[in-house]
């Protein structure tokens, strides 16, 4: 099946009271994890590459190998950039062949956040791309781009209306106390304002930094409005662990895949676990 947009993945997790997962890959065995995982569960995927994964894996690759993967494959698929903050780099993504895109001017002022995206949304939709935009700022460090807690604010329901509005976005990420990265606590939700943002926006609603959120909380999330769930970290971490025991278990084994293959099933069941608890049924 050829990849599809976010737009059309999110409308049907809104429609079924579910959210899709987006998990990042940046590499052939991640890309595998990820859609033989979605594969198991016959439920519609996302995924997404960050500029650093591009930057470290080549935009060639990145989508050679996501659309490789999606031709083999009877369940949707979107292929997303994740927090793009270069007008240029989008559109390299669109040209690539990206079905979905983030432009993140959330460090900018509000004015200069909407006349970039804006500027995003216009191309992006004369050639079917869908834009996720982002408001309030989302603590933590995603790759190369780092926000301190400092820094992190929450989403303004008010201003997210009027961001909505201006800017013409399919859906948008929200602060609303999750960061990037592991939790030192427990992470504080702010459910209340998700409500309001719900209630003043009509577009999907996209959680980043989920890893280590409690499952109640997800759960809780994905009924305020939330269709899109961003997992990285507790990827990454399914994936080395596996790596790492591995190493141990053989420490005179040369052939990487003997070494790489049990961290890929690993993260492949994170996956899983994920695409459950966000509440696909599978087909
Ligand atoms: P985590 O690394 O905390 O899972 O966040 C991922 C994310 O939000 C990517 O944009």
């Amino acid at each position: 099946m050829a990849l599809v947009t976010t737009t059309r993945l999110l409308e049907d997790a809104r429609r079924g009271g579910y959210a899709v997962g987006a998990f990042n890959a940046n590499n052939l065995e991640i890309v595998q994890a990820i859609v033989e995982a979605a594969r198991e569960e016959g439920a519609a995927v996302i995924i997404q590459a960050s500029q650093g994964a591009i930057k470290y894996a080549g935009i060639e690759y990145i989508t050679a190998m996501v659309r490789a993967a999606a031709e083999g494959l009877d369940i949707p698929m979107a292929l997303h950039l994740d927090h793009g903050t270069d007008f240029g780099q989008v559109m390299r993504c669109i040209r690539h062949g990206f079905t979905s895109v983030m432009i993140d001017g959330s460090a900018l002022p509000f004015e200069e956040n909407v006349a970039l995206t804006a500027r995003v949304v216009e191309v992006a939709h004369a050639v079917g791309v869908s834009v996720e935009g982002e408001l309030g700022r989302i603590g933590g460090t995603e790759d190369d781009v780092s926000v301190s807690d400092r820094e992190a604010t929450l989403t303004d329901p008010e201003e997210a209306r009027r961001f909505v509005e201006l800017t013409g976005v399919d859906c948008l990420a929200v602060a609303i106390g999750t960061a990037h990265g592991f939790y030192r606590g427990k992470p504080q939700l702010d459910f209340d304002r998700l409500k309001e943002i719900r209630d003043a926006v009509d577009v999907p609603l996209v959680l980043h930094g989920a890893s280590g959120v409690p499952d109640e909380d997800v759960r809780m999330a994905i009924s305020l409005g939330i269709a899109k769930i961003n997992i990285d970290t507790e990827l990454r971490h399914a994936f080395v662990s596996a790596l790492r025991a591995r190493l141990e278990e053989l420490p005179r084994e040369i052939d990487p895949r003997k070494l790489l293959a049990p961290a890929r099933e690993a993260m492949k069941e994170k996956v899983r676990e994920k695409i459950r608890l966000f509440g696909q049924r599978g087909s």
